[in-house]
């Protein structure tokens, strides 16, 4: 029985130096591993030997045993180490490739800077960081006009300035853009604007405008009402009709504030226009002659208007979102339906 147990080990010896993958290493497996395998038959026989022998013939079997399989785990981990690459199984559903998406604001910008393109509007940026005089000075708020009040202004702590804050609307970069340009001027500006308010459903401290300015020689309140009815029935709703309300805005005189036609009930009333059948568009108003000349343009010679609006609350009455923190919460959930 020894000597079997011997011839055995220089057999097994012999073909486990003939391993070189993980086919032959099975092979080597079935002839010598599995129950009626070279060393299983050893095993089964060792019953047949002589009691006295078989602790000794016993001893010998398990360490030759044993030693094989160590071999045989060494060598299987090392092939399925190198087979690691894992095969393809192409019934299985793919995995998601979401791409992300334009975020809602941005389409809202993109779109009506593509409308006011179209009509021959260019776009003009200005610093979000601003100073008093193109917030409030250059387009004549008073010194004392409640709107520099520390309620809704975030002003800037500068070592050698006090008068720096971050602009509470778009309108300062109409300053820059009068100060820099010789009429004619058609240009939107788009940006975001900060004001000192509560966070609420309705309200951020922070959030984006477009400004819109057109300066020439003879430009009328005519000329004012078709470019905002123009840019409204593009965007919104090429049947809408128009109302248009006596407002104030110190840098412009006279001032209105335009209400179009709700473009999902069509005036008749629905939760979108609160059931008031109007939805409120942009403030507006021929260019203040006090600020022409304060940004050196001579109102006797040309004349204009402005106009702006808050983005989110559009994109809130586009999309339905009936929260303006949803917008920024960048919750990918909200984002998805976007697409
Ligand atoms: N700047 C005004 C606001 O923030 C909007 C406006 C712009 C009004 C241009 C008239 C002309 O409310």
């Amino acid at each position: 029985m020894l000597d079997r147990i011997a011839a055995a080990a220089v057999a097994i010896e012999s073909d486990l130096a003939s391993v070189t993958d993980a086919a032959s290493l099975e092979r080597f497996r079935l002839t010598h591993l599995v129950k009626k395998g070279t060393l299983q038959t050893l095993v089964d026989d060792l019953r047949s030997v002589p009691k006295e022998e078989k602790p000794t013939v016993g001893k010998e079997l398990n360490s030759l045993r044993k030693s094989v399989e160590d071999r045989y785990t060494t060598l299987a981990e090392q092939f399925n180490r190198t087979s690691d690459v894992p095969e393809l199984d192409w019934s299985l559903p793919a995995r998601d490739m979401s791409r992300g998406a334009t975020h809602p604001i941005s389409a809202m910008i993109d779109r009506t800077i593509e409308v006011f393109s179209s009509m021959g509007f260019d776009i003009a940026e200005g610093p979000d960081v601003e100073d008093d005089s193109h917030n409030f000075g250059k387009l004549n708020f008073a010194p004392d006009h409640p709107a520099r009040d520390m309620q809704d202004t975030f002003f800037v702590h500068h070592h050698d300035r006090s008068d720096l804050l971050l602009r509470t609307h778009t309108s300062s970069v109409q300053v820059r853009v009068m100060e820099a340009m010789k009429p004619p001027i058609r240009c939107i500006m788009p940006g975001r604007v900060y004001r000192n308010e509560a966070v609420s459903a309705r309200s951020l401290a922070e959030f984006h405008q477009i400004e819109g300015l057109y300066i020439d020689k003879g430009v009328s309140v005519a000329d004012m009402k078709s470019t905002i009815m123009a840019f409204a029935r593009k965007m919104y709703d090429a049947s809408a009709d128009f109302r248009f309300r006596t407002s104030f805005f110190p840098f412009t005189e006279p001032s209105i504030e335009i209400d179009m036609s709700c473009f999902l009930c069509s005036g008749k009333g629905c939760r979108i226009c609160k059931y008031s059948g109007w939805l409120e568009i942009c403030g507006a108003g021929m260019v203040h002659p006090n600020v022409l000349t304060m940004c050196g343009i001579d109102p006797e010679e040309y004349s204009g208007f402005a106009f702006g609006f808050g983005v989110e609350r559009v994109v809130m009455l586009m999309t339905g979102i009936d929260d303006i923190r949803l917008l920024y919460d960048n919750d990918v959930r909200v984002l998805r339906q976007f697409p």
